[in-house]
């Protein structure tokens, strides 16, 4: 039995989750049922980030006191969660007792180690509002190109980097009034200081390869002491000793891990546990440390946390679990597009939330790659798997055992004396292997593979429940290694072939004949056999489906762990079949993009400061159904057509994009209608040089859009689909740059 701490990062108490915040949220969850399911004894903890300028803003916008404000949000966020079935143990605040207590002591620790050092500094100040201007607060010109309504930090036309200080023109966002520069003293924790001991921390915690890297050339490069203290009015704990200085919100916010643990050890619930507070914060060989956060957040989880627990004589994190950005139909969420989902809508829509989970452990590996949630992919995708495979099976079977053999398993069936000595002498010493770190699970096989062994024929009785039993240990070990999608990829490879054992031995046809009758109850109790086991794969995804699954089949008192695998359904009475789960409804899925436009409300502040980010190519959800364009769009008018306008352009000029590895740069020339820039992302298909001097197609009517990189005025066509593509599209010969395409 292992003891672990696991955590998900703090969401800011500033406004309702959305379907991009789920993912890293199921992602852990799906890991503390596993690890609970194989009896380890797991903490888990979350609380909302309250501190820090937005929230302060926000709430004095909504009329209320931060501390009202907060409690609204923190609210919505539990049901959120609960709804999802993200099930902390505890849920807590970073504005609570407990943590100001911790980063006081984490504080004052730091400070009698010699790593805090004050330093005045020069900020930009809003003189009307009286405060200190975050970069973010501050627009203005672009010092090099002069677009208006520019950031403090960056060009969006551009793509120029530069102080606020440099902006011309610069407006505080706050009040309108021209920001001052003003000094004032800071206290700087010394991070440089520690460089060697993050260095030597990175090297033995667990941390996606990806991350790792990116990790490994900040700290080559050198850290930087770091700024922890805002001033006042600032919505946060007050430095001890330091009048009118506070935390930057950074500083405590990771501490609410340790504070929320604090408040459960004193909950009742934590007291039957017997939790010992001090040793899972002190003690590495007490428990294990796992945060699960997003991308955009690896430095501070990754740098400044283990330099502050170091310096501090805390406990450093066990591992680091990554996860990428979620996209909506593969692009970023829009709320014009009604792609910008909050939990709420979702859920209010009538969509089950389990759903939502299986389909994102469809894409979830232990690196952070992006996650797209493709509407039609994820009905195809649920239908597919839940429907038709894995609840097939109970559908299909549970029938002949009551109508045949009284609502009983029988005692035995054919080889099924033989399986409890294969899980001893086979699947347990290479579970026990596995955990020793001796093997590890198998590496991943292409696709190809899977679909080979999905089409092999079935195996009979318990040759079949001996095949899923030796799966389930990768499938163990995939878990462990946070790899969900191969785990799945299993899981439907096994459904097809007990659903094919189903077919071929055709239960429907013995159960017609008295003197075969025995032989559709035998060929039901290995199918159910096997959903057992299934039901066992899938139900830290799907806890509430496995919860009714185990019921249907009598389990509710011996609830499925991964330390019984061997353990047959014989002589078990079961309940009568009751539908397990339905497919995904279309108008639900209309419904909530609906709703998801409807609420266009801007947003109350601005977007947060850019987080630095390791990007990682996105990757397709694992369809075996029919790809996401196998049905046609909606029927358009001729008039509708025609609004578009098609034209051919040669391409003049294409270039890369610095910091955009999907994108060219595309200079067109189009004929009558002049030169026109566009970013088209086709880098993965064409090097730049080969496409310079052919000819294309275009709209040349699409509004032009401003992107980081500068503007995109049209839009160049391709073909592709999950498996290829982009495949640009040429005229034939003669067509000339400007003609119309109609
Ligand atoms: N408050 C900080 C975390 C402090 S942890 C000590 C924060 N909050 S957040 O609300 O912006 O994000 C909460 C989590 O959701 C982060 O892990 C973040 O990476 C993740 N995500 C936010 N938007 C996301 C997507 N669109 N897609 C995937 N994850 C996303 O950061
Ligand atoms: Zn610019």
């Amino acid at each position: 039995m292992s003891r672990i701490l696991v955590t998900n990062a703090l969401p800011y108490a500033n406004g309702p989750l959305h379907l991009g915040h789920m993912v890293g949220y199921i992602q852990a969850d799906i890991w503390v049922r596993f690890q609970r399911m194989c009896g380890n004894d797991v903490v888990y903890v979350c609380a909302d980030d309250a501190h820090g300028t937005p929230i302060m803003l926000a709430a004095e916008k909504a009329g209320v006191s931060p501390e009202t404000f907060i409690a609204g949000i923190r609210e919505g966020h539990e049901a959120d969660f609960k709804a999802f079935g993200v099930a902390f143990d505890h849920y807590h605040s970073t504005h609570s007792a407990e943590n100001k207590a911790l980063s006081d002591d984490i504080y004052t620790r730091l400070d009698k180690a010699g790593l805090i050092e004050p330093r005045t500094i020069e900020q930009a100040y809003d003189p009307v509002k009286a405060m200190f201007l975050p970069e973010r607060y501050i627009k203005g010109e672009c010092p090099k190109c002069g677009t208006a309504d520019q950031y403090g930090d960056n060009c969006e036309n551009c793509g120029a980097t530069y102080s606020p200080t440099e902006l011309k023109n610069p407006k505080s966002v706050v009040s309108g009034a021209t920001p001052v520069l003003k000094e004032s003293e800071h206290y700087f924790f010394k991070l440089s200081d520690l460089q060697t001991e993050v260095q030597a921390w990175l090297g033995s915690a667990v941390v996606p390869s990806s991350v790792k890297a990116k990790l490994g050339e900040w700290l080559n490069a050198g850290l930087k002491d770091w700024d922890i203290s805002r001033d006042a009015p600032y919505f946060g704990f007050e430095i001890p000793g330091k009048p009118g200085k506070f935390f930057y919100v950074w500083l405590d916010a990771p501490i609410g891990y340790f504070a929320s643990l604090k408040a459960y050890c004193e909950t009742d619930d934590g007291k039957a546990r017997g939790l010992d507070f001090e040793r899972y914060v002190k003690d590495p060989d007490y428990a294990q440390l796992w945060h699960f956060i997003g991308k955009d957040i690896i430095n501070f989880h990754g740098l400044f946390w283990p330099a502050m627990l170091k310096g501090a004589g805390y406990r450093q994190p066990t591992g680091l679990s990554v996860n990428g950005y979620l996209t909506v139909n593969g692009a970023k969420m829009s709320k014009s597009r009604g792609t910008f989902i909050k939990a709420r809508t979702y859920l209010d829509a009538g969509l089950n939330p389990e759903y939502l989970r299986y389909y994102f452990a469809t894409l979830l590996t232990p690196e952070p790659t992006d996650v797209d949630l493709d509407l039609v992919a994820f009905k195809e995708i649920i239908d597919s798997h839940i429907v038709g495979k894995y609840v097939n099976i109970a559908s299909r079977c549970v029938g002949f055992i009551h109508s045949l053999a009284g609502g009983m398993l029988p005692s035995k069936f054919e080889g099924s004396d033989e399986v409890g000595a294969y899980v001893r002498e086979h699947v347990e010493p290479l579970i026990a292997m596995m955990e020793s770190g001796i093997i590890g699970p198998s590496p991943v096989a292409p696709k190809e593979e899977d679909a080979d062994r999905s089409a092999q024929a079935a195996l009979g009785g318990a040759a079949l429940i001996k095949y899923l039993l030796s799966s389930a240990i990768n499938i163990k070990g995939w878990y462990r290694d946070r790899n969900y999608a191969v785990c799945i990829r299993e899981f439907v490879i096994l459904s097809d072939k007990v659903n094919t054992y189903i077919h071929e031995n055709a239960p429907w046809k013995f159960a017609k004949d008295s003197a075969t009758q025995q032989q559709a109850v035998e060929v039901a109790t290995v199918a159910l056999n096997c959903f057992r086991l299934l039901t066992l794969f899938i139900k830290p995804i799907m806890p509430t489906l496995a919860l009714r699954a185990e019921q249907l089949l009598g389990l509710e008192r011996e609830p499925l762990s991964w330390n019984d695998l061997g353990k047959l359904m014989l002589s078990t009475p079961l309940n009568t079949y009751e539908s397990l789960a339905a497919r995904v409804d279309k108008d639900q899925v209309q419904s909530m993009t609906d709703a998801s436009k409807e609420d266009l409300a801007p947003s109350q502040t601005p977007a947060p400061a850019t987080k630095a980010a390791a990007t990682e190519p996105k990757t397709k959800p694992a369809v075996t159904a029919a790809p996401a364009s196998a049905e046609a769009s909606p029927t358009i008018n001729i008039d509708d057509f025609t609004k578009i306008d098609l034209r051919i352009a040669r391409i003049e000029n294409a270039e890369s994009v610095e910091g955009a590895d999907k994108l060219l740069k595309l200079t067109l020339d189009v004929g009558p209608l002049g030169k026109r820039q566009v970013f088209a992302g086709i880098k993965s298909a064409y090097p730049p040089e080969k496409l310079v001097g052919r000819l294309t197609v275009m709209v040349a009517n699409l509004a032009p859009r401003k992107m980081r990189f500068g503007m995109s005025e049209g839009m160049v066509l391709a073909a592709s689909n999950d498996e290829a593509g982009p495949f640009l599209l040429m005229p034939d010969d003669g067509a000339a740059p400007g003609m119309r395409v109609k």
